[in-house]
């Protein structure tokens, strides 16, 4: 895989559009991946701009550095969960930015290595840690999680209509040989659950729900993310722009949640006459919400069509 062309920015035209970076301004990209948003944002912001990349996965960061190079001391990369983007950025010179975009889920580089196995096509061992050195590797939560525990991950993460077969296909499984591969998973996730017909629609396969389930499980998706999208908001100047791109509904919901919370402000329960918790608005949705990519680009990105982007605006303190 080319390293420049590995994976193609998702709705990156609509970022640039709601970011606006002009030259001598800051920005924040919370998961610089492959550094696809990241050239995009530095080409507009520089002179005097810069950007803060942050990802967890140590082998982003390593690519991008060489990638973003040319930008010298423009560029700051921190290996990191975005769950600590506060302390990060104030610790890197980034108190007060005018722009962060988080860009959520996985690059066309993890999703091809075979060794990190996000995929059911993936021979290595089923590790999905976007972070290798953090956690617990999915291969440990297969092997060690009995059936009820195994069978609420699969619906509270994957929304999987069969988890309960399949949880018992695992255990059933486990008892005779380990479960090492993504394609040792993806195959006996297929196997266990029922054919589905025909319907003339682009089927997804019977894994992906359960590959979805394991890797939000394996890297605390949806806790890091709320701790995340309140340290992004403490971060931006009045006027900065928030930008969001989401892959599945769980996440898209909670950014949805999060926008409308940080709108109304204030969080009193709505039986007290007056306000008592003193906390102002601090968030206004820009745009359509959310935002979904054009035909055109899923048709040259595949990638992109679960896409959705929220894009909201800093409110004066
Ligand atoms: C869709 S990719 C980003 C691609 C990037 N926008 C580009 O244009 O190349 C998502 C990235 O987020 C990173 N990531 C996911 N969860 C993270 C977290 N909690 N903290 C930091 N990075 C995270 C992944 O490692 C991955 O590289």
């Amino acid at each position: 895989m080319n390293e420049e062309e590995g994976h193609l920015p998702v709705m990156v035209e609509e970022v640039m559009a709601a970011l606006s970076p002009v030259p001598g301004s800051f920005q924040i990209d919370a998961t610089v991946g492959g550094g696809g948003h990241a050239l995009r944002v530095l080409e507009a912001a520089t002179p005097r701009g810069r950007l803060l990349g942050v990802d967890a996965d140590p082998e982003a960061i390593a690519r991008t550095r060489r990638r973003l190079a040319r930008y010298g001391d423009a560029v700051v990369l921190r290996q990191a969960s975005f769950e600590r983007i506060d302390e990060l950025a104030r610790s890197a010179g980034f108190g007060q930015v005018d722009g962060v975009v988080f860009d959520l889920g996985l690059s066309s580089h993890q999703l091809a290595d075979p060794e990190r196995a996000f995929s059911f096509r993936a021979e290595g061992s089923l590790d999905m840690r976007f972070d290798p050195t953090r956690g617990v590797p999915a291969r440990e939560l297969l092997a060690t999680l009995d059936q009820p525990e195994l069978t609420d991950l699969f619906r509270r993460y994957g929304e999987e209509p069969h988890a309960r077969r399949i949880a018992a296909a695992i255990v059933e499984r486990r008892a005779r040989e380990p479960i090492r591969t993504g394609v040792e998973l993806g195959d006996l996730v297929a196997a266990a659950v029922p054919p589905t017909r025909p319907t003339g629609r682009r089927r997804i396969h019977p894994a992906t729900r359960v590959f979805q389930a394991l890797r939000i499980a394996v890297n605390r998706e949806l806790e890091v993310l709320p701790v995340a999208l309140a340290g992004a908001v403490d971060l931006l100047r009045p006027d900065g722009r928030l930008c969001v791109i989401s892959y599945h509904s769980l996440e898209d919901r909670i950014v949805k949640r999060f926008v409308a919370a940080e709108r109304r402000g204030c969080v009193c329960p709505p039986t007290l006459p007056v306000c008592v918790c003193g906390r102002a608005p601090r968030l206004a949705p820009v745009g359509p919400q959310p935002r979904r990519p054009s035909d055109a680009e899923v048709a040259g990105n595949p990638r992109a069509r679960s896409a959705r982007l929220r894009v909201a605006r800093r409110l004066a303190a």
